[in-house]
């Protein structure tokens, strides 16, 4: 990473944390704390984009923050906040909006993917959700974004809103946002199909790992992942997908490197490997989630990590929409002017 100054990230309150989530990314931001100044958003304006119940994204963005700090993220370094609760989000999104063609949003393989086979009746929210997540990351002037892989195109997207924004206001309104993708865990694959990616929306719930699961189901999931006939296991990626992301998940979780990996796991068959991995997985992930429940316990403490989150996020997103608003011409009371 190059000089950070502000880093941004979040993901969306729609259910379980997956190992994908903490691996690509919250894993990550933990280690970025003290490099520079992070937020860290419960995306739950994006969470609405696909049909959901209100009751239950509420929870679910009080139990993310949860997992937010459970995984090591701390409140004292770090801001934590719901995104609707700063109107920045959403003001700065509509005037992006109106810089964006729309032929950079029909490139989005993502809308594709989740509109699936009835783009119609998809809302116009998961269409121009990209330009939304532009707006996190700009509101703040974020420097850095460390997403996992599946991100990487509307983080390209950010920088060419960010570019034609300061094009067409002859200033440099936002810095360009880097994104933070680490190799090793950039895309961790499904446990049922080593070439679909590890998703909340897989119907499959033995395709991933929850950060809740308990070590039994920890254990019966690495257990029945699908393998392969070969001898061995070793990191092909085009002839053993599944070998390869389990052995880059038991990297992960170890702290080393592929070669490493496979220099201490090569000779293993796979049942052997496997409970190795579960063994790894399980003394990885026993502490988050027994953290987790003890954080759970106390929702003042969490509402309170939350409200302070929103108190120091909301001065840096005031501040800067005050500024990008005078620049884009809207009418501020403040002016001489009086109607
Ligand atoms: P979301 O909620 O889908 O995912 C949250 C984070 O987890 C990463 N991720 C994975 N990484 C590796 N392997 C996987 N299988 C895997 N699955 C998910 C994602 O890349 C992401 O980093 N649009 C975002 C949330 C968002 C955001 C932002 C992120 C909203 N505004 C501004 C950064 C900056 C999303 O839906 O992530």
């Amino acid at each position: 990473m190059t000089n950070p100054s502000r880093i941004l990230s979040g993901i969306q309150p729609t259910g379980n944390i997956h190992l994908g989530n903490y691996l690509g990314a919250i894993r990550n931001w933990v280690g970025m704390q003290n490099e520079a100044e992070c937020l860290f958003m419960l995306a739950d304006m994006h969470a609405i984009t696909l049909p959901y119940v209100p009751a239950e994204l509420r929870a679910c963005v009080r139990s993310t923050a949860a997992y937010y700090i459970a995984c090591g993220i701390d409140p004292d370094k770090s801001a934590i906040f719901p995104q609707s609760a700063i109107a920045g989000h959403a003001e700065l999104s509509w005037i992006l909006t109106c810089h964006t063609p729309l032929g950079w949003l029909n490139r989005m393989t993502q809308f594709k993917e989740k509109a699936g086979k009835h783009k119609d009746n998809a809302s116009l929210g998961l269409y121009s959700y990209p330009v939304l997540m532009a707006a996190d990351i700009l509101l703040y002037r974020a420097t850095h974004v460390p997403v996992g892989e599946d991100q990487k195109q509307h983080l390209e997207l950010a920088r060419d809103i960010a570019g034609a924004m300061n094009r067409f206001y002859e200033q440099e309104l936002f810095p360009l946002p880097e994104p933070v993708i680490m190799k090793q865990a950039a895309r961790i694959m499904s446990l049922r199909d080593g070439t679909k990616k590890m998703s909340k929306s897989d119907e499959s719930e033995q395709s991933r790992i929850h950060l809740s699961d308990s070590n039994d189901a920890i254990a019966t999931k690495i257990r029945k992942a699908k393998s392969d006939m070969l001898e061995g296991i070793s990191y092909d990626l085009a002839a053993r997908p599944e070998a390869s992301n389990l052995l880059s998940i038991y990297a992960t979780i170890q702290g080393i490197s592929i070669d490493e990996a496979q220099a201490t796991c090569g000779a293993l068959n796979f049942s052997s490997f496997k409970e190795r991995l579960a063994e790894a997985l399980i003394a990885h992930l026993t502490p988050i989630r027994e953290k987790y429940h003890l954080l759970m316990n106390n929702p003042a403490y969490l509402d309170g990590i939350m409200h302070d989150g929103i108190s120091k996020a909301r001065i840096i997103a005031d501040d800067h929409m005050r500024h990008i608003k005078e620049v884009a011409g809207f009418y501020s009371a403040s002016h001489d002017r009086k109607w």
